[in-house]
Formats: structure tokens, C-alpha cells, sequence
């Protein structure tokens, strides 16, 4: 760990951390500040509502895309299988900004539909949305977890636009990688049962909810989603236009329930943060590394420092922005309010590599770029251990 990040260490206010929600009095984005838990608004002063999203860096833009988690939360039905608190789905939308402190409202990209026979109903479930450009197409490319309400589905659905501000024209969803086994099934045998699940759908698809698209340097793209009843993440490599997946995929954290994936690379290697399976409750984050993005990935362990980082300082991990032309990268999170989802808020913080050579992210009550910059620069030139 640099120097640079003890001192950091010791700057932590715990009033502030105590809940990471520390009331509205403070615009967390105000003028070049990233405090999470805070309100964030954007220029036209409402608070940003992109939730389980990402940011894309494109043309000197970053373009933030979101759930948006508008209306009234729906406490759970004890009377269903699955009991957890919702809201209507109300789309996905997208912010833009030329220093991500400032968030313009593009408005919603992907708008709900009526009729019941539509994914994009809004009594349906689309989580995680996740916009890649493709090179060859020229268009950009939405991945997102469409479900029922209750999550019994388990799909993907796929959108495409010719602009980063939308409207993106949804192209449907499916269970991915049908009729085909993973590249490394052999590990079904080892999973104590739990591969069965892989048997169980393989004629129809198998099953995808938390997920994130991972482009790679080769243009190649690849979609993670934590398959099999969330006991086990698989990678699908996707098609040159990325509108499908090939049927080429491996099974990785084997058995480990992970969700909310985030991955990137660094010095070559592939890294993933998850988080665990526990809903909108905050749990441990983890890390793994791969030289291959098919794996094996090797698990890291959980890569948070500070006040509830074995809650992922109450967050749950949704993207990790790599900062174009820099080493520096951005933990990007959730803070789910369970009870009342659309007040739901935002964790930023630096991600670092430690004189270990693992991602670490450690609390910070505010920061702004230049930090998380002088940060990474001093890890990458330090000789500490
Ligand atoms: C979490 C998941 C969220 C949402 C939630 C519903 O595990 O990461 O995206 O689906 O469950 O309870």
C-alpha cells in the first residue's frame, strides 16, 4: 500500500461512515467532490437516478446509464416464493458529462412498455444495464438482466442504438448458451452437486441475473452473469456485433454464489469484483484474478479497507470505470435502500493496486480525481513492500 494511502487511512470521519447515508445536507458531486452516500444531483439540481448501471467512456464523454428507480417500493409478498422489496420498472436512463462531477440528464434510453406480453412491461424486472460501442457496428450495445418479478426467468435482453444517448431499440432476451456445454464442464464434477443446475437447463439456456459485458482490447466482448440459481458465474463470449452470445463459455467461481460482477483489466491480467447473495442487503465483497478471462479466476479475497468493509462499506459492487489514458480506476457501487429503493445512492471510491499487486479500495468520506490519480501514479513508481 503507497504512503499516500495510509495517510488517507487516517482521514476517516466515522460520523459520516457510519451508515455511508448521512442525510441530503451535502450535494455529493459538488463542484469537483465524490462522496458517496450523499445525494448526487445533477445539473438540473434532481437527484441522479442510474442505479446498477455503468459508465462509457466515449469521444471525450462519459455517459452513465442506470435503472431508474422511480415510484413507490413494494414491500415484499410473503404470499410469493421470492419476497423481496421492489419498485415498478421504470427503464434505464442516461446521464452524460465531460468530468464526472457534473451529470447532464439525457433522459431514459430504454423506456418501459405496456402490455403484459412485453419484457419492458413494468411490472417486470431489467437490472444492471450495461452499454458497450462496437466497433465494427459502429452502434452501441445495451446488456441487461431482464426477469419476472419474482426472478424466476433468469434472462438476458440485449438493445442497440446508434447513438449513446438512445433510443435503444430493444431486441428481446434469452436464456444464453443453449444446446451447448461450457468449455471447462469437466469442473461439474466437482461442484457437490450443484452442476446440476447446468444439466437441468441445458436444452433451454441456462440461467443469467447480475451481470456486466466486459469488452477486451481485441474487441472482443464477453458477458458475466451469475448463473445456476446464482450458485455459479459463467463467461459467454459474445458475437462480433455483440448482439448474441457464441455458445463459447466457461463456468467460474464455482459454487461460490457471486454476484454483481465488475470486471477489468490491468498489466494484462483480468480482475472481477463480486459481491455475495444476499439481495439488497450488503455483504463481503470479493476479488479474483485471471490470466485468461475464461479462467481459472483466482480468488483474492474481499479488497475493501475501512469502516464496514466487510459490507462492502454498505454497497454492492456494479462497475469498475477504468480512466482512459491513466491507471487510475473507480469502484463503482450501489448503497440499496431496501425500504425505500428509489432513494437509493451511490458509492464511488478509488481503486488501487496494493505492493501486492491486488485491487484495493479503501474508504474515503470525499476524493476527488486528482487524488485517485497522484494515488495510482505513486503505486505504480513506489518500491514499498
Ligand atoms: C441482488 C441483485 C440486485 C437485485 C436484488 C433484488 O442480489 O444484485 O441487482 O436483483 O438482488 O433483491
Amino acid at each position: 500500500m503507497s504512503k499516500l494511502s495510509e495517510l488517507l487511512k487516517c482521514s476517516f470521519v466515522a460520523a459520516a461512515l457510519a451508515a455511508g447515508f448521512s442525510g441530503d445536507v451535502l450535494a455529493g458531486l459538488n463542484p469537483d467532490q465524490f462522496a458517496s452516500g450523499f445525494v448526487w444531483r445533477d445539473t438540473d439540481g434532481n437527484p441522479i437516478d442510474a442505479h446498477g448501471g455503468c459508465v462509457l467512456s466515449w469521444q471525450g464523454v462519459y455517459y452513465w446509464y442506470g435503472e431508474t428507480k422511480t415510484g413507490r417500493t413494494f414491500l415484499p409478498d410473503c404470499n410469493k416464493s421470492w419476497g423481496g422489496t421492489r419498485v415498478d420498472m421504470a427503464g434505464v436512463g442516461c446521464y452524460s458529462s465531460t468530468n464526472l462531477y457534473d451529470w447532464k440528464n439525457e433522459g431514459l434510453v430504454l423506456a418501459p412498455v405496456a402490455g403484459a406480453a412485453s419484457d419492458l412491461n413494468s411490472g417486470n424486472v431489467v437490472e444492471r444495464p450495461k452499454v458497450v460501442f462496437n466497433r465494427n457496428s459502429k452502434r452501441f450495445v445495451m446488456w441487461m438482466h431482464i426477469d419476472s418479478a419474482d426472478y424466476h426467468e433468469a434472462r438476458l435482453g440485449v438493445a442497440v442504438s446508434e447513438k449513446p444517448t438512445g433510443p435503444f431499440q430493444y431486441l428481446g432476451s434469452f436464456r444464453p448458451d443453449a444446446g451447448v456445454w461450457p468449455i471447462n464442464v469437466a469442473d461439474a464434477d466437482n461442484t457437490a452437486g450443484k452442476g446440476k443446475y447446468l444439466a437441468r437447463d441445458f436444452q433451454n439456456g441456462q440461467m443469467a441475473r447480475d451481470m456486466t459485458v466486459f469488452v477486451d482490447d481485441d474487441g472482443k466482448a464477453y458477458v458475466f452473469y451469475s448463473s445456476e440459481e446464482n450458485f455459479t458465474m459463467h463467461v459467454s463470449l459474445l458475437t462480433d456485433d455483440y448482439l448474441r452470445t457464441t455458445g463459447k463459455y466457461s463456468r467460474i467461481l464455482i459454487g461460490r454464489s457471486r454476484e454483481a460482477p465488475a470486471v477489468f483489466k490491468h498489466n494484462a491480467q483480468y480482475y472481477l469484483i463480486t459481491s455475495g447473495s444476499t439481495g439488497w442487503d450488503p455483504n463481503t465483497a470479493g476479488a479474483a484474478v485471471a490470466n485468461s478471462i475464461f479462467g481459472p479466476w483466482k480468488e483474492l479475497g474481499n479488497p475493501c479497507i475501512g469502516p464496514n468493509a466487510d459490507k462492502t462499506f454498505l454497497g454492492q459492487s456494479s462497475f469498475v470505470l477504468p480512466l482512459p489514458g491513466s491507471n487510475t480506476f473507480i469502484f463503482i457501487a450501489d448503497l440499496w435502500k431496501k425500504w425505500d429503493l428509489s432513494n437509493s445512492r451511490y458509492l464511488w471510491l478509488p481503486l488501487e493496486f496494493g505492493g501486492d499487486g491486488k485491487p484495493v479500495v479503501m474508504w474515503r468520506d470525499n476524493w476527488s480525481l486528482s487524488v485517485a490519480k497522484t494515488a495510482n501514479k505513486n503505486q505504480d513508481t513506489s518500491s514499498d513492500p
